[in-house]
């Protein structure tokens, strides 16, 4: 069972300068909310509490105004800063006071997951005894993301990262479930040519042990990618148009901490203080 699961927020999302320049791209608004609080969401969907966000060096101060104080989630949240982007794998190094002798999820700070069963798909990886479990998803545009190679029987025979020639459009999702392992992994993975330790490759070492299970969101399931500012821009227009349509909202962590039985009225009153007079906590009130 993975009890922890860590958010990697760092990186220089300098794809979206002059947006990125002051402010950490997992801070600006995707609709309603940071875009932090989008994979925080999914770690508390899948009963995770205990959370680690990796920040730029420097951030932590901006990071740690958004949420509400003294956890008023429910979860237990720590911070680790990195000193460059110098690769996902790297969340294991920072992580591993964390991360101690149990498995962790990982999942990046600027992937947006939404759709229908996607919180039982969750709960199912969260059971993860030993080896390694991602999501596939197709997309249109896969030479911009880690491919994989299934046979028929939907087990990984190839990984690559951002292939000039996909040879499928399932991409890999930026949300893994990892045993203890992918510390001593992530430890002997070598820099490749942009200068980061990657992934990919950690994906590889499971595959040729294979340790790797390749899970689904299905043809209903969403995966949004917010790298540019347009991916952005559409992500947002996505959410406003569902929380818009249904009254309901995506990602209200306190929703999920209350469905969860993690907190009570009491820490929702504590909340609205906190965000203040909003719509945000309109919604709050509506749910207490
Ligand atoms: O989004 C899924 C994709 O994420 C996967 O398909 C790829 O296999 C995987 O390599 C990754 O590709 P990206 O090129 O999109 O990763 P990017 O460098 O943009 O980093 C993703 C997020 O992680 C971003 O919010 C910045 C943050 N990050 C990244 C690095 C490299 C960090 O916080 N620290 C880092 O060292």
């Amino acid at each position: 069972m993975i009890n922890k699961g860590i958010i990697l927020a760092g990186g220089l999302g300098t794809r979206m300068s002059p947006l990125t320049k002051a402010v950490n791209k997992q801070l600006l608004p995707l609709y309603d909310k940071p875009l932090l609080y989008y994979p925080l969401s999914i770690l508390m969907l899948a009963g995770i509490k205990e959370i680690l966000i990796i920040v730029n060096r420097g951030q932590l101060h901006q990071f740690k105004k958004i949420l509400p104080e003294k956890n008023n989630l429910g979860i237990k949240l720590t911070y680790a800063e990195q000193n460059r982007p110098g690769g996902l794998p790297q969340a294991f190094i920072i992580g591993e006071k964390f991360i101690k002798k149990d498995n962790v999820a990982l999942i990046l700070g600027d992937n947006f997951f939404y759709g229908q069963n996607l919180t039982n798909k969750l709960i199912e990886c969260r059971k993860l005894k030993n080896g390694a479990r991602i999501f596939l998803h197709p997309v249109n545009n896969p030479k911009l993301y880690g491919v994989a190679v299934v046979d028929k029987k939907d087990k990984i025979t190839e990984l690559a990262e951002k292939p000039k020639k996909p040879k499928t459009n399932l991409a890999v999702t930026g949300l893994y479930f990892f045993d203890n392992k992918v510390i001593s992994l992530s430890k002997k993975l070598k820099p490749s040519k942009r200068k980061e330790i990657e992934i990919i490759d950690l994906l590889i070492k499971y595959k040729n042990n294979k340790k790797l299970k390749a899970d689904y969101l299905g043809r209903g399931g969403v995966w949004l990618d917010t790298g540019s500012v347009d991916d952005f821009y559409n992500a947002s227009d996505f959410i406003s148009t569902i929380e818009k349509r249904q009254g309901l909202k995506i990602a209200c962590l306190e929703e999920i901490a209350l469905k969860n039985k993690w907190i009570g009225k009491k820490e929702i009153i504590k909340s609205i203080k906190f965000y203040g007079k909003c719509e945000y906590s309109n919604y709050l009130i509506s749910l207490i």
